[in-house]
């Protein structure tokens, strides 16, 4: 039998009602039909800029929300399918490390306190001693002291907070850490430093992360695969060294030359290029308004994301463009 893949997002949606009872109603499209699958031991980067959709995805995918419609199985089982109680039970496989290195850790509990927090929603909940080895261990694993189990967070760093944030969040040994902005808030070098960590997790213990970020520098960083994200749909998928190596979306393109050095992480951490809020854009290509590139049928037809090929740079990518291939030819006669 073929083991289902960790994450499986199939078709996802999420719309947000706002506006009060004499307002009218207004709907906003946090989220269109984005299907992507994240591969055990992995970590898959979704980048894109503020608004596009990114935190409305990681709280699906952690079961913190619901869809308008689309699912995500988890391990092959649909999260909204299964009862409350067998949702509970599959929480201790993901949880989520946050931006906020400082509102995020509770200031009057001790580092100890807040690592094994998590260990609450285990079965056999562990006693004392082994609950204080646990933690002891998993300090150590993120590269801090056992002996930091007894301070409280004030005592610490945005990078070593962040640090304590990845032990609690590996504590019950989840199958899926969800990462949204994770290294945002940090200083240049620590953002290394904790990018670091996330991949010797993986390398060493098999760890697969979701890490949301809109630093395209970070995400070319860290990440194996990568989704590129714009007004609340997929727009390019890939391997990441692939993707940005040779982006196929001017989306993805417009990204990378805001970022010109791409490969060589540790430039200033630039504010976002802009604000990509769902629009309603009718039919067409979401982007058609700020592309170079468009032409007539991107208003009238929307481009689906799609494969180009099975040519080596080309495999296992997807693109939701329809002038990929006319690119593509463009930039290889130039
Ligand atoms: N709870 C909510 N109610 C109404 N609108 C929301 C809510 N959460 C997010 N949105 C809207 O959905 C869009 C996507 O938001 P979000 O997922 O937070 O984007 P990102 O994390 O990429 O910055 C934005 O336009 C945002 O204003
Ligand atoms: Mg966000």
């Amino acid at each position: 039998m073929i083991e289902p893949p960790l994450v499986d997002i199939r078709h996802l949606s999420r719309d947000y009602a706002s506006g009060g009872l004499f307002a009218g109603r207004h709907v906003t499209r946090a989220l269109t039909d984005v299907s992507m699958t994240v591969h055990r031991g992995t970590i898959h980067g979704i980048v894109g800029e503020s608004g596009c959709g990114k935190s409305t995805l990681a709280r699906l995918v952690m079961a913190l929300d619901r869809p308008t419609s689309g699912s995500v199985l988890f391990e092959g089982e649909d999260l909204f399918g299964v009862s409350a109680r067998e949702l509970k039970r599959k929480r201790r496989d993901f949880q989520m490390v946050f931006q906020d290195p400082f509102g995020s850790l509770d200031p009057r509990q001790t580092v100890g306190r807040i690592v094994a927090e998590p260990l609450h929603v285990l079965d056999g909940k562990p006693g004392r001693a082994e609950r204080r080895d646990k933690v002891a261990a998993m300090l150590e694993a993120v590269g801090l002291s056992p002996d930091h189990a007894a301070r409280y967070p004030h005592a610490f760093s945005g990078g070593q907070r962040q640090r304590i944030a990845i032990a609690r969040a590996l504590i019950t040994e989840p199958k899926l850490v969800v990462a949204d902005e994770a290294v945002s808030a940090l200083d240049l070098s620590v953002q290394a430093q904790v990018l670091n960590l996330l991949m010797d997790l993986r390398d060493r213990r098999g760890v697969t992360v979701l890490f949301i970020t809109h630093n395209l520098a970070v995400v070319d960083a860290v990440a194996d695969r990568v989704g590129v994200m714009y007004r609340g749909r997929l727009v390019e998928s890939g391997p990441a060294q692939a993707v940005f190596a040779r982006p196929l979306h001017p989306y993805t393109r417009l990204l990378a030359d805001a970022e010109p050095d791409v490969t060589r992480f540790g430039r200033p951490d630039r504010p976002p290029l802009s604000v990509s809020a769902p629009i309603d854009v009718g039919v067409g290509c979401s982007f058609r308004n700020r592309c170079p590139r468009a032409v007539a049928r991107c208003a009238t037809e929307r481009p689906e994301l799609r494969s180009l090929g099975d040519e080596p740079d080309l495999r296992d990518r997807q693109t939701a463009c329809h002038r990929a291939e006319v690119l593509l030819d463009a930039e290889t006669s130039e």
